[in-house]
């Protein structure tokens, strides 16, 4: 669907925004681009509908040049923007049903669409008001609506999550897999990192506008160490499997290589009635890629 080569952006001001980005976005699947505030990825998505020139490197949306043809991006691809568009003298509803006629949505189909989005989201209450009174997190859902509404063979969500309360987050993930059931391909930033961890088929680790890491997020978490966290141990010795301590006020967590994983719990269980033993998740591997500097020294590509 999406081929990107060696793109990079650097912005007048001499940021360097993307540094040499590569990396291939299928239908069907939900590729999720992570990455700290100014990584790089709302600049990504921008220089694929054509908002933004690369400065230099190869983009390829089903085989076509966006740079060359923004037009055709704009029919190919569905984008809802990490900022707020201004939306006043309309209703959310039709805000949503205007947009599905321009992406070219029949009239009925669009209706229908719209009502099917609102309940899914479970905004119907909202769906009639204007749109200037909603609050920020309807809003962005209602901008979630209006992006997939007719939904382009590629759909891009920057940061789609943010403001939404958890409830509605869960329905909005769940439309994001529907959309990629149907065969579309989703790109989607966020940075509620766990939750996106079960939507996510492939995730691409952004930091400092370069690529430290791609794959599955199982790939990602494979040999990643495990968690071990306890509640009240008091005074004890830390055991030899230990890698590292963390203590918070009563709690203590501890790392330790997945090998050890059954010696940690027979210990766990002789110290204290109450502990839990986590594998690696998303999010931890996440944290240690962008915060570590490990990006820095050079790319992780799992898969
Ligand atoms: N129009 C611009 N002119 C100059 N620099 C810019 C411009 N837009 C973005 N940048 C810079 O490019 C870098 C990447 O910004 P970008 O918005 O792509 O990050 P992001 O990963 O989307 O961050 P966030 O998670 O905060 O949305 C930042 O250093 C930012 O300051
Ligand atoms: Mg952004």
């Amino acid at each position: 669907m999406l081929n990107i080569n060696s793109l990079t952006k650097v912005y007048p001001d001499g940021s360097r925004a993307n540094d040499g980005i590569t990396l291939v976005v299928r239908a069907g699947q939900v590729t999720g681009l992570l990455g700290h505030n100014g990584a790089g990825k709302t600049t990504l998505l921008h220089q694929v509908v054509g908002l933004v020139r690369p400065t230099s490197g190869r983009i390829r949306l089903l085989g076509r040049d966006p740079v060359a043809d923004p037009a055709y991006a704009r029919t190919v691809c569905s984008f809802q923007p990490q900022s707020h568009a201004p939306l006043t003298g309309v209703t959310a509803r039709q805000a949503i049903e205007i947009v599905g006629r321009i992406r070219g949505g029949g009239r009925r189909a669009v209706q229908s669409r719209t009502t099917e989005l609102l309940a899914a989201l479970d905004i119907e209450e909202w769906a009639d008001a204007p749109a200037e009174r909603l609050s920020g997190g309807v809003r962005r859902l209602i901008a979630f609506c209006m992006a997939i509404v007719t939904p382009g063979r590629l759909v891009m969500l920057d940061e789609p999550t943010n403001d939404v309360d958890p409830v509605r987050r869960r329905l909005l993930w769940e439309r994001i897999r529907t959309l990629a059931a149907a065969g579309h391909a989703v790109v989607l930033v966020t940075h509620n990192v766990a939750e996106a961890e079960r939507t996510i088929d492939q995730v691409v680790v952004l930091n400092h506008g370069r690529v430290v890491a791609t794959g599955s997020p199982a790939d990602l978490a494979a040999g990643h160490e495990m968690r071990l966290e306890l509640a009240r141990p008091g005074g004890i010795s830390t055991p030899e499997w230990c890698r590292a301590v963390h203590r918070d006020g009563d709690r203590m967590t501890m790392t330790l290589a997945a090998a050890d994983a059954s010696r940690a719990v027979a210990w766990a269980l002789a110290h204290t009635a109450r502990f839990a033993l986590h594998s690696a998740g998303l999010e931890d591997v996440y944290i240690r890629l962008t915060d570590s500097g490990e990006g820095d020294r050079g790319a992780v590509l799992v898969s």
